[in-house]
């Protein structure tokens, strides 16, 4: 699939994926997956950053607030100008501009610091994406990076879960797939039955790469990998959110950091 193919269906999802998070329907999001890439994160106070595949721009706004100077980029227009508003309804200073992270609208060297939160593994040409990132980075700074899990979310993955609703097992499969563009279709789990009916589910194209791969990119851009997580939550956490138990069984997602040598 071509980059402004995997944009439209972007563009295509901006609009419910906007009213759905910020109503709070992606709790892997908001309450496991966001709070263990910040604790991953290195100080960012006074940097400049750059957010690649912003969305809707909850994340870059946790960046703003840490004291990051940050820019937030994203192919689809929807969510740039969702993002623009929560700026302007509360200013912390970020800029946010329609781009696609194959072809950053950057100079060598702007960035101190990137990231892109869950965002890479929708993108078709992620050498290309890795080796722009490299490019905007000033030598030295890191990229830190969140994807589905290589390993434990390859393109079949689902949860198995006892009559009491505890996760017995997750079954994977699919894992040496070539997988270049073909459409997921889901809503977020715990979207309400009456919502569910009532909106089309997301489409989105899914870009997997094997864990190998993925290292191969990495390193072939130019970084040095520094350090790796693969959240999960709590005992405490996955009993008062029983949807994210499954991570306690098999990670759902990875978390990388790399620096530009
Ligand atoms: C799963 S969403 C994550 C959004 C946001 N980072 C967050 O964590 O809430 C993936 C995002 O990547 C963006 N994206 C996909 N392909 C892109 C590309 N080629 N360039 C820039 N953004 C892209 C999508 O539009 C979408 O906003």
């Amino acid at each position: 699939m071509e980059p402004a193919e995997a944009a439209r269906y972007w563009e295509a999802n901006a609009e419910t994926w906007t009213r759905h998070v910020r109503a709070g329907y992606d709790g892997y999001r908001d309450k496991l997956n966001t709070p263990a890439f910040l604790a991953l994160l290195p100080p960012v106070t006074g940097l400049s950053g750059l957010d690649i595949g912003c969305g809707e721009g909850e994340n870059t706004r946790h960046l703003a607030r840490i004291g990051a100077r940050i820019t937030g980029i994203d192919v689809a227009p929807t969510f740039i100008r969702y993002a623009q508003a929560a700026e302007d309804r509360e200013p912390l200073g970020i800029h946010y501009r329609g781009a696609d992270a194959h072809e950053l609208p950057f100079a060598d060297n702007s960035f101190d610091f990137a990231v892109a939160f869950m965002s890479l593994m929708d993108m078709p040409d992620q050498r290309r994406a890795l080796c722009e990132a490299a490019r905007v980075l000033r030598p030295g700074g890191f990229l830190q990076f969140s994807i589905l899990h290589p390993c434990f979310a390859p393109p079949y993955r689902r949860v198995l879960r006892e009559k009491d609703g505890a996760v017995r097992a997750i079954e994977l499969a699919r894992y040496f797939d070539a997988c270049d563009g073909e459409i997921e279709t889901w809503w977020f789990s715990t979207l309400p039955e009456v919502e569910r009916a009532a909106t089309e589910p997301f489409r989105i194209p899914r870009f997997h790469r094997t864990l190998s791969s993925w290292v191969e990119i990495l390193l072939q851009a130019g970084f040095r990998l520094e350090a790796m997580a693969e959240p999960s939550a709590s005992a405490e956490l996955a009993a008062a959110e029983p949807i994210l138990a499954d991570t306690r069984v098999a990670p759902l997602f990875l978390h990388v950091r790399a620096r530009k040598a």
